[in-house]
């Protein structure tokens, strides 16, 4: 195993390799409070773009585009949706939520530099596509893979990424003039940060806490447990707590 980590024949990531894949999946956060304002390079924005492209898709459709946004006035578009969105959630919470939803910063819409938004084409190579037959949605499936390879790999890269969804899609629709067949999936705040927060800023806060995995992995059954079914397994969970 050497230091840089190496692939061994069989296909598995030894030493570094594995570990740094590992480390961006546990140290990726939403990042919605820490931006800079400083710039992204030019070739590491087309690397994350990249990591996106290379995203599993049904049928091989790619069925994503990324529309990336620098220009204010159109943050302020955005921003102002948020907030006529966020406006209406905030009734949607019980009186003894309410106050806590509204100390939530939910959105870095003008704080950071860029802004990505991930659409969906539900045309692309025609109405027929492999795997997209039974469950039309394995398209809105395959993006949603696009945003996750590009949160890594912007983390990685010491990017943060905030994913807003408090807003509606008609306004995203319309602002960015996405024609009809193409619909928003994520709308991303991206920029380097003052730090990333070690744990997930709801569950800091309180809010929800990260629930148990061995609650959440069954056997063979929707809710039978792996405790009895298959207790080695279930032992490596409990014990393995985060990371
Ligand atoms: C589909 C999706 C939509 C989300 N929408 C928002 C949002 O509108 N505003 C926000 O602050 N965070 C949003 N988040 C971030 C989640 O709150 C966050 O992922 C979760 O609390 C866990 O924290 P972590 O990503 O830092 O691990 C969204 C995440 C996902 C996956």
């Amino acid at each position: 195993m050497t230091d840089k980590g190496s692939i061994a024949a069989t296909g598995e990531f030894k030493g570094r390799l594995k570990e740094g894949v590992y480390r961006a999946i546990y140290a990726r956060r939403d990042i919605r409070s820490q931006f800079l304002s400083d710039p992204i390079p030019e070739q590491v924005l087309a690397r994350i773009l990249h990591a996106a492209h290379h995203a599993p898709s049904v049928g091989f459709m790619q069925p994503w585009d990324f529309i990336l946004i620098r220009r204010h006035e159109i943050r302020e578009a955005v921003h102002a949706a948020f907030l006529r969105a966020n406006a209406e959630a905030t009734m949607m919470f019980s009186e003894e939520k309410r106050e806590q939803y509204k100390s939530f910063k939910l959105e870095g819409v003008l704080d950071s530099p860029l802004n990505i938004c991930i659409t969906r084409d539900q045309e692309r190579f025609g109405p027929v596509v492999i795997g997209r037959t039974a469950n039309r949605i394995m398209d809105l499936y395959s993006c949603v893979c696009a945003v996750q390879n590009l949160w890594l790999a912007a983390r990685a890269e010491g990017l943060g990424v905030g994913w807003v969804s408090i807003i509606h899609d008609r306004d995203v629709q319309e602002i960015l003039h996405l024609p009809r067949h193409v619909v928003p999936v994520a709308y991303l705040c991206i920029g380097y940060v003052t730090h990333f927060p070690e744990k997930p800023e709801l569950e800091a806060a309180g809010w929800i806490p990260r629930l148990p995995l061995d609650k959440l992995v069954f056997c063979d059954q929707w809710g039978k447990e792996c405790k009895t079914e298959w207790p080695a397994l279930h032992q490596e969970i409990i014990t393995r707590k985060d990371k």
